[in-house]
């Protein structure tokens, strides 16, 4: 997947928001479900799956490493799986494009298996730390044999012809670590546990268990997880529905609250605890987001939100919230930006390492469309006035999240807000722009 050509798009102060939209499916959970597929003895069908560059990366990789993947229609797919271990070695490398979570979890299921195989990725993808996983999945007797500067891309692993069962405590509360070591234990007899300080998303475990797998879950500290698999499981298929994606409703939901007499709502959007940071944030802030039609589905919990243009006030939002909103901090930068009063926003050195340096991508927008703030250690100080003065031209750096939060607070401020380019919102949210134009969104 390339992107020679950057897209860059202007986004203009527009009129009140309106319309019921459903944004694609969880990018998290369509990762996953192309992976278990790949895992699980037997045909897998997923609906609803995301088809964004991302995860259709993670289905090639699937399919370099033996398993038949199959689009039958619009989100509708089927994997045949090979079986935990029973990959075979791909014959070129595994070019997982933009995507971390592809690339770090495919490494935890191939470090399990007999094969040899080769990561690389986008000039994003190599800047990012590949260690944490490196590390474990050397524990559980996988080895590399060759890796690019400090554990960077390109990597070549070569996994465990006989993996052992590993305690593991991640070093920062990331559900792709645990789920990389996880994936990897799955092939090792006995039992994996991961033990996390902060609780992660737990999609991994759910599917696991989805899947047939014997997972024990217990609490530990204040706020983390103790996570134990029982390898050599026979994972049996399992169809997975894929709900919309929260962190991509994030979107639209920010544009809805700071555009006067938006009023939109958002379908069949996934409220899995560990992913509705921002929603209770927003809520702290004054934000009116009503659910609606809260319900259950194969596993998940999801609702409907009626979001309303709102009068938003400043908060404090704690460290510990930010695994539970990690993706969700340059929109909600866009939000209290437009808020009355300061808001924190605590404990993001994690945002130094996502698709680009998000700390400093999002202060070079805030700063170059007006918006007041500080960065003091790792916390975010946005001094809200209750509108932006827009006029900038943001850097994006390859990062889809950083494109589509300046495109959404181009729709309230004074001047017209540019990004230099749209081209990576393919990763996640493809839609995004004429879903947004459909909702009345000014873009040009
Ligand atoms: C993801 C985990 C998060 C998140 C990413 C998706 C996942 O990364 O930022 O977009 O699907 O496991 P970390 O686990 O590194 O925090």
């Amino acid at each position: 997947m390339t992107h020679a050509r950057p897209a860059p798009l202007t986004a203009r102060r527009a009129g009140a928001l309106k319309g019921r939209v459903r944004v694609p499916g969880d990018k998290s959970i369509s990762n996953r479900a192309l992976i278990f597929g790949a895992l699980a003895v037997g045909e897998t069908r997923i609906s609803g799956l995301l088809e964004g560059e991302d995860v259709l990366n993670t289905g090639k990789a699937m399919a370099a490493l033996g398993a038949s993947v199959e689009r039958l229609g619009g989100g509708e797919w089927c994997v045949r799986g090979v079986g935990v271990g029973g990959f075979r070695e791909p014959a070129g490398v595994l070019d997982f494009g933009n995507s971390a979570t592809g690339c770090r979890l495919v490494m935890g299921a191939v470090a399990g298996c007999p094969v040899t195989a080769s990561f690389d990725g986008d000039a994003s993808l190599r800047k990012r730390p590949m260690r944490r996983i490196l590390d474990p999945v050397t524990e559980i007797g996988a080895r590399v044999m060759s890796e690019g500067d400090d554990g960077r891309l390109p990597v070549t692993l070569k996994g465990a012809r006989d993996p052992v069962p590993i305690r593991y405590r991640t070093p920062v509360p990331s559900a792709q670590i645990k789920s990389a070591v996880l994936l990897a234990g799955l092939a090792a007899p006995g039992a994996t546990t991961v033990i996390e300080s902060e609780a992660s998303r737990d999609h991994t475990e759910r599917l696991l268990v989805h899947f047939g797998a014997e997972v024990k879950i217990e609490p530990e500290g204040a706020h983390g997880r103790c996570i134990t698999v029982t390898g050599e499981p026979e994972l049996a298929p399992a169809p997975v529905l894929v709900p919309a994606d929260p962190s991509s409703a994030a979107f639209p939901m920010v544009a809805a609250l700071i555009v006067p007499g938006s009023e939109i709502v958002l379908i069949d959007v996934m409220t899995n605890p560990l992913r509705t940071g921002l929603i209770t944030t927003l809520r702290e802030m004054g934000a009116d987001i009503e659910a609606v039609n809260v319900r259950s589905d194969v596993g998940d919990e999801l609702a409907d939100f009626r979001v309303r243009a709102s009068a938003l006030k400043g908060v404090d939002v704690p460290a510990e919230r930010a695994p539970s909103m990690i993706d969700e901090y340059p929109i909600l930068a866009v939000a209290a930006s437009f808020a009355e009063g300061t808001t924190r926003m605590r404990g993001l050195k994690e945002l130094r390492v996502k698709e680009s340096d998000r700390l400093a991508a999002v202060a070079n927008g805030l700063r170059a469309n007006g918006v007041a703030f500080e960065i003091d250690g790792d916390d975010l100080i946005v001094h809200g006035k209750g509108r932006a003065l827009g006029g900038g031209e943001v850097v994006t750096h390859m990062d889809h999240r950083i494109a589509m939060a300046f495109l959404v607070m181009g729709l309230a401020s004074d001047k017209p807000v540019g990004v230099d380019d749209t081209s990576f919102i393919a990763t996640s949210f493809p839609s995004f722009v004429p879903m947004m134009r459909g909702m009345g969104a000014e873009y040009s």
